[in-house]
């Protein structure tokens, strides 16, 4: 079945990219990067907080437990600049014990404005850290970060969560590679990789009883329902995780119910889903704990220090640009 077109007015980059998607041949997709819109970032946050979904805790564990070791490895002086934030609860350990050794500088970059106010709310008060937050993708905001660092000036960037598990492992590659471009050699990476765990495990951290992490992916639709003025029926698409065991990635779909069709009003799409059809919005990958150092190789980095929570396998691994 084809989609087609309605003659509408030029859609914007959000709308681009969701027609993108939904009109690609074979599997459909949605960018899961506009999974967090107000609604969606505050269902992430308690997605943070479910007893089936250990990650967040596994990262912020080892983020306390560390932060006086993480940052007595580091050149100072150093602006921190992190992808991605959330709420920026995870990062409080690492800023306050930057702070005891020096003044620093936090630049949070966030596509979502909603968590760039959280995060301002929720580390404003660290004494001896100022926060420039940048509102926009990974790669600009970094870009900005560094062409605005002073001579002299490490910077450390954080990608934490296992953000980098939501790439293809050939995409990872790459994008570490692009942050290690905007880096000079000393400046360092802290990355946060998900670990291989049983897949039930997996599967119940992806597809809790509370349906909280349905809720967080149906609301996608719900998202584009209301800013592209669209008629997704929510009750007619079932939230889908599945082990991947070839990629070693749950991947998650939204699967329509039954044969339908859904207008985007403003974005002139007409779109025809077929009964079990699903639109992939999301994989999360997951590594070896010595896979980590081989991916940081490949993108020009050295594993100086890893740290592994045993409670929920997870690493937080310190790279540092050759
Ligand atoms: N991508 C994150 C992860 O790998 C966040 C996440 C948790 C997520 N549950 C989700 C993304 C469900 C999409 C759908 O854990």
């Amino acid at each position: 079945m084809q989609p087609h077109s309605l003659p509408v007015p030029a859609p914007d980059g959000f709308a681009t990219e969701i027609c993108a998607g939904l009109t690609r041949p074979g599997q459909k997709e949605l960018p899961s990067k506009y999974l967090y819109d107000e609604i969606g970032s505050a269902l992430f946050e308690t997605i943070c907080v479910l007893p089936e979904y250990g990650l967040t805790r596994a990262d912020v564990r080892l983020l306390h437990r560390h932060a006086p070791e993480i940052v007595s490895r580091l050149p100072l002086p150093v602006t921190v600049a992190e992808l991605g934030t959330g709420s920026g609860r995870k990062t409080r350990w690492l800023l306050e014990a930057l702070a005891r050794r020096r003044p620093s500088c936090y630049c949070p970059i966030e596509i979502s404005r909603s968590a760039l106010a959280m995060c301002r709310r929720e580390l404003g008060d660290i004494e001896a850290i100022s926060i420039v937050g940048y509102e926009g993708e990974y790669l600009e905001g970094l870009a900005q970060v560094a062409a605005r660092r002073r001579d002299g000036e490490h910077l450390l960037v954080l990608f934490l969560g296992s953000t980098i598990g939501n790439f293809e492992r050939p995409a990872a590659v790459e994008f570490l590679c692009e942050v290690r471009r905007t880096l000079r050699a000393g400046d360092s990476l802290l990355l946060g990789t998900d670990l291989e765990k049983p897949v039930s495990q997996l599967l119940a951290a992806y597809d809790d009883p509370l349906g909280i992490t349905a809720a967080f992916n149906l609301n996608l639709l719900a998202r584009i329902n209301r800013e592209l003025d669209a008629d997704f029926e929510l009750t007619r698409f079932r939230h889908l995780a599945r082990y991947n065991p070839v990629a070693r990635s749950i991947e998650m779909h939204l699967r329509s119910t039954c044969r339908q069709t859904v207008t985007l009003h403003a974005a002139g799409l007409r779109l025809a889903l077929d009964k079990d059809e699903t639109i992939w919005t999301e994989s999360c990958h997951k590594y070896a704990a010595g896979e980590v150092s081989l991916l940081a190789a490949q993108a020009g980095f050295r594993c100086e220090a890893q740290w592994l929570d045993q409670e929920w396998p997870f690493a937080e691994s310190l790279l540092m640009a050759e």
